[in-house]
């Protein structure tokens, strides 16, 4: 298990983009794109290949491909918006999906959708659950109980922005995990968001507001 803390001149300035409030839901979603794509590179570093024989127009030779499957899995709404960035770099990669709303009293996780491939309990397969927001933590310990219920076995989640508490409570609730996460702000307020942070991520994604 481990904790990867970006904190990348790149990743920063795209975060300013999406922590400033005057940013339109297409930059928005452009920015938390380009994110996902900067940090696939680095929680990916660790995948499997495999040989395979190729000919070049020079000569027959033996060189990598990727061996393990990937599946992304989202935890809806605002871990949509990191999907795409990760496909442009493995476009293999299957989706899954699992559905999730903090209840806005409680800050509990209601589940309400889950849809996962067939491959999600394959040894040969890297799970990366992807959720722009660490809050208290309480979504990304219920989505990754629901996939391990599945016999998912390699997981890896991946955070925009985390709250210090959150970081805590998800290594203690899945010490076996790896857990990457573009920088870490200081705290949460008394409604459960982060601080700074950038708001209610899926709102800002979506361009709504209830
Ligand atoms: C947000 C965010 C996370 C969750 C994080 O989703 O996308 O899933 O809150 O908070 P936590 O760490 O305290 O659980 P939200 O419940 O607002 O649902 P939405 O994406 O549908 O707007
Ligand atoms: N979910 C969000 O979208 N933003 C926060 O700051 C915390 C949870």
């Amino acid at each position: 298990m481990s904790v990867f803390i970006f904190n990348h001149p790149l990743i920063n300035d795209k975060l300013t983009i999406i922590r400033n409030k005057n940013t339109n839901t297409k930059d928005f979603w452009e920015s938390v794109k380009g994110i996902s794509r900067l940090m696939t590179y680095e929680v990916t570093k660790d995948l499997k290949t495999k040989e395979i024989e190729i000919e070049t127009p020079i000569c027959k030779t033996k060189k990598p491909v990727l061996d393990n499957k990937v599946e992304i899995i989202p935890i809806l709404r605002a871990g949509l918006g990191m999907v795409d960035g990760i496909r442009e770099l493995i476009p293999s990669a299957s989706v899954g999906f699992i559905g999730l709303y903090r209840d806005e009293q409680t800050l509990l996780p209601h589940e309400y959708y889950a849809k996962f491939s067939k491959n999600i309990c394959d040894d040969n397969t890297v799970e990366l659950v992807v959720d722009p927001m660490l809050a208290t933590a309480g979504s990304a310990i219920s989505a990754i109980e629901m996939i391990k219920k599945r016999g998912a076995k390699n997981i890896k989640f991946l955070c925009l922005v985390a709250a210090p508490i959150g970081i805590e409570k998800l290594k203690k609730a899945h010490p076996d995990i790896d857990i990457y996460v573009a920088t870490v702000d200081e705290k949460l307020n008394e409604k459960g968001y982060i601080v700074p942070g950038l708001g209610d991520c899926g709102d800002r994604l979506f361009g709504t507001i209830y």
